[in-house]
């Protein structure tokens, strides 16, 4: 496949068509692992991971994914200070695309990500900021498509927060042809500038009642009430958020609903745990295509 794009920021500069093919990638390395065992498309490659905050998934997702490719990691994680300010981020950028290959970044601000790219003549990947989350996305697509057995004309419904994570899922949905529905406390939806960027007919509707928007979903989805960042206003979250929780009574109305949320859940706090351990969660499929979506994104950007 040619490469037509560079850097992997967000998924709103992505045509359908692009997103289509990193999926169908994605889909078809899961279905059959020696189509990359094989190819071994990074090999003698090295990816920078410079990470300003906690991670689990993104982390070990990617550092397997570029060790099935053939390639190697390094981790610069928050206590490294590397992207904290000991130095501008445009030297930061300029030397390490001197070392690396490509860098995955999680940071405190999206503005670093952006800096990253403007200066790095390397591939930079989104791996989280306060505004993003695109990797999250695709694998949330590719979740989608396998479980409810399509990406077109789907009913989402995102109970809570409107943050990264929803922000990234609303780029990916709208593009898709899909619709979302997200319910969240007044002040804590998707602001007007964002849903501006969506152009017409996005497909997202917003509403103050969980009831409301789950009503025929396919999808229900959430995600932590304090985001990575947010810790001193993590008391005041948890009272505004408390009608907002995913749990068996709200399960009932939308009967055929699978449910989706990122991880790290905050069991009983935005989902109940019988909910996350229900047979109608798929999260553990959804960190699982976390790991067939960056590979084939590397696959791309690298191969
Ligand atoms: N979903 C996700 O990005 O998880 P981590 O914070 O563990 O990377
Ligand atoms: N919204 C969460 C997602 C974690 C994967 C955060 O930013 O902390």
């Amino acid at each position: 496949m040619a490469r037509k794009y560079r850097d992997f920021i967000s998924l709103e500069p992505f045509s359908l068509e692009e997103l289509m093919e990193i999926l169908e990638l994605a889909a078809g390395q899961k279905a059959d692992p020696g189509t990359y065992k094989y190819i071994r498309a990074l090999t003698g490659k090295v990816v920078g991971l410079l990470f300003e905050k906690p991670s689990m998934r993104t982390r070990l997702s990617f550092e397997v994914a570029v060790s099935q490719l053939g390639g190697q990691t390094i981790f610069m994680g928050p206590d490294s200070g590397v992207l904290s300010g000991r130095e501008a981020i445009k030297d930061v950028a300029k030397v390490c695309a001197r070392y690396l290959d490509a860098m995955v970044l999680r940071t405190k601000r999206h503005e670093t990500i952006l800096e990253m790219a403007r200066y790095a003549e390397k591939p930079v990947i989104n791996g989280l900021s306060e505004d993003s989350h695109p990797c999250q996305a695709l694998g949330d697509l590719l979740t989608i498509r396998e479980k409810v057995g399509r990406l077109t004309g789907v009913k989402v419904a995102y109970i809570g927060d409107a943050n990264n994570v929803c922000k990234s899922l609303a780029h990916g949905l709208s593009k898709c042809g899909s619709r979302l529905a997200v319910a969240s406390p007044e002040k804590y939806g998707l602001p007007e500038s964002f849903l501006k960027t969506l152009g017409t007919n996005h497909g997202i509707s917003q509403v103050l009642d969980p009831k409301e928007a789950v009503e025929s979903a396919d999808v229900i989805y959430t995600d932590v009430w304090t985001s990575m960042g947010q810790e001193s206003e993590a008391e005041e979250r948890k009272r505004i958020f408390q009608p907002y929780q995913v749990n068996l009574e709200l399960l009932e109305r939308a009967p055929k609903a699978i449910v989706m949320h990122c991880l790290p859940a905050h069991r009983g706090e935005e989902i109940a745990d019988q909910v996350v351990d229900s047979p109608r969660s798929v999260v553990y499929d959804q960190a699982e295509n976390r790991l067939h979506v960056q590979r084939a994104l590397l696959s791309i950007l690298l191969g």
